[in-house]
């Protein structure tokens, strides 16, 4: 097939949802739909299940899975199929946002009767600002949840968007009985369902239609018909060109454990969602069809074997095609660097592939030349942008708890590091090391596989920080930027880059200090 056959034909995205929304249930539904799984419970769930938030031997375990499902990718009606797994459990937020810079458009998960969460939240917002195209999933209709309109008025207020409603329920709850598809412009009435296998449904054209009328009630169908009057006056027309740019968001209902709406959802999809698209760098703008290969690392995830200190390392390839035994150049190092057996991943499995095209995710060995954000190239010295460290919620001193094992613990924490676990911060006052997570239980996962995969130990100590701020200003000269080091030289550090950072100890601090000293910038993210 031709390589521009090849990029038009993937469709590289993520599902985002509050845990327990039903993204894993719907992930599976997908890949049941696209037959690269025969019936649903094949797919492991990788989340962390309800009440082991502190359990990091349930971590453990998880991540074994979460490796074979960090990308599942099957074909559904000539199109490939790249779906990227995003942790929905708050503590791993981070690894989520990463994730977020390799997929080209989403699907948003929420719970009919739970409507806007937190993690919703916050997962849209990110997705808002950097133009993500999305399409929502509204589930689990086959419970009784908020009343259609009052959920869609909820989702347009609180996660700012303005949605446009491509298929409809026919009544919820015990009473959900089906969908209308304003896409495809036809009537489905559910009757099987047996949650293992694809849904049996009876298809009608019209509204006009005796059977249908019959099946599902005249009240029922009045009902319909008001809603459906009610959408098309209300809500906005379908525009894939808005979609495209970020600014409509097309809203499909369903049910993910009953396989109620979930094909309508996936056949739409393909159709509108975008193909590969060109990504920014610190140069230029890499378009997917360029020849000359590029792609940047954006998850890296350790072995599950201690003996071997082997990690894979996700690469989302932006440009060109990706071959096998094929010298590529690591941006950051100045190398070339050889892979013989890189990953590509189907369903839930993993092979090694001679080559791969923009959109695909290749999965490759490495022995510790890889950090997240590293780029690779045929040769081009650019670096892909748009991965940025956020300040971390949780701060502790790290010491160490094993003087004979030193060397062992600056080696796992720095590895643990370039795979995104945490942050690391080196006080300027003292050289004492901080690590600052975005949730507590990193803590408790560092501390482990410390333990089992360096042979270190390491101890905690509370240090009490609010937000770690990167800090830049035109002028190093500058008096009064000169006095801000003095007065705040305790409470300041270096990142791995060698950045500076204002480790202020509370809202009100780092308020003060941008009043104080208005020609110092205060960020909150590491890219600026
Ligand atoms: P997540 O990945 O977003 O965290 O959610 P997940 O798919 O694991 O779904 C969370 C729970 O919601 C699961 O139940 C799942 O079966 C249920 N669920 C998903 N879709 C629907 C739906 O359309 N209708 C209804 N009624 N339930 C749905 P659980 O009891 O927590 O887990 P499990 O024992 O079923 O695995």
């Amino acid at each position: 097939m031709e390589f521009l056959e090849e990029i038009q034909k993937r469709r590289t995205f993520g599902i985002i949802s509050h845990p327990d929304a039903g993204k894993t249930t719907l992930t599976e539904k997908l890949l049941l739909y696209g037959g690269a799984i025969q019936e649903a419970g094949a797919v492991k769930s990788n989340k962390i299940k309800k009440g082991a938030t502190s359990d990091f031997m349930e971590i453990e375990r998880q991540r074994g899975i979460s490796v074979a499902t960090s990308v599942l990718a099957f074909n559904y009606q000539n199109k490939k199929i790249n779906i990227l797994d995003t942790p929905g459990h708050k503590d791993f937020a981070e690894d989520t946002f990463r994730t977020l810079t390799a997929v080209d458009s989403v699907i948003v998960v929420i719970d009919v009767s739970k409507g806007v969460e937190e993690q919703t939240e916050k997962l849209v917002e990110v997705c808002r600002m950097r133009k993500i195209p999305m399409i929502v999933f509204i589930n689990k209709l086959d419970r009784e949840g908020k009343d259609a309109f009052d959920l869609l008025d909820d989702l347009e207020i609180k996660l700012g968007l303005k949605l446009s409603p491509l298929s409809f329920p026919i009544g919820m709850g015990y009473n959900f009985k089906g969908i209308y598809n304003l896409w495809e412009k036809n009537i489905k009435i559910f009757e099987s369902s047996n949650k293992q296998k694809i849904a049996n449904a009876s298809e009608y054209n019209t509204l006009e239609n005796n059977v249908l009328k019959k099946t599902i009630g005249n009240t029922a169908l009045l009902e319909l018909k008001e809603s459906l009057e009610l959408v098309s006056g209300v809500y906005p027309k379908f525009s894939k060109k808005e979609y495209l740019s970020g600014d409509l968001q097309p809203v499909f209902f369903g049910s993910a454990l009953n396989n109620f709406g979930v094909q309508e959802l996936l056949d739409c999809f393909i159709e509108i969602a975008p193909s590969p698209l060109p990504k920014i760098t610190d140069k230029r703008l890499i378009h997917p069809e360029e020849k000359d290969f590029s792609g940047f690392v954006f998850k890296i995830h350790a072995n599950m074997d201690p003996n071997h200190r082997d990690r894979l390392a996700f690469v989302k390839i932006v440009s060109g095609e990706f071959k096998r035994n094929t010298p590529y150049f690591h941006v950051r190092h100045k190398k070339k660097l050889k892979f013989s057996s890189p990953n590509a991943f189907f369903a839930e499995k993993k092979k090694v592939v001679d080559i791969s095209y923009p959109g695909d995710i290749v999965g490759l060995h490495d022995t510790g030349n890889f950090k997240i954000g590293d780029t690779l190239t045929s040769g081009e010295e650019i670096q892909y942008k748009g991965i940025p460290n956020f300040s971390p919620e949780h701060f502790r001193f790290v010491n160490n708890a094993d003087p004979m094992k030193a060397k062992q613990l600056v080696k796992g924490i720095n590895q643990l590091m370039d795979e995104g676990v945490a942050q690391l911060f080196t006080l300027n006052l003292n050289g004492r090391k901080v690590i600052g997570t975005v949730g507590i239980l990193q803590f408790e996962v560092i501390q482990y596989r410390l333990e089992h995969e360096y042979g270190a130990k390491c101890r905690f100590e509370n240090l009490n920080v609010y937000k770690a701020c990167w800090i830049s200003v035109i002028d190093e000269e500058n008096k009064n930027y000169q006095e801000f080091l003095k007065v705040k030289k305790k409470f300041l550090a270096s990142d791995k880059k060698g950045q500076l950072i204002y480790l202020a100890d509370s809202a009100f601090s780092i308020q003060m200090a941008q009043q104080k000293y208005p020609e110092i910038n205060f960020h909150f993210t590491s890219e600026f």
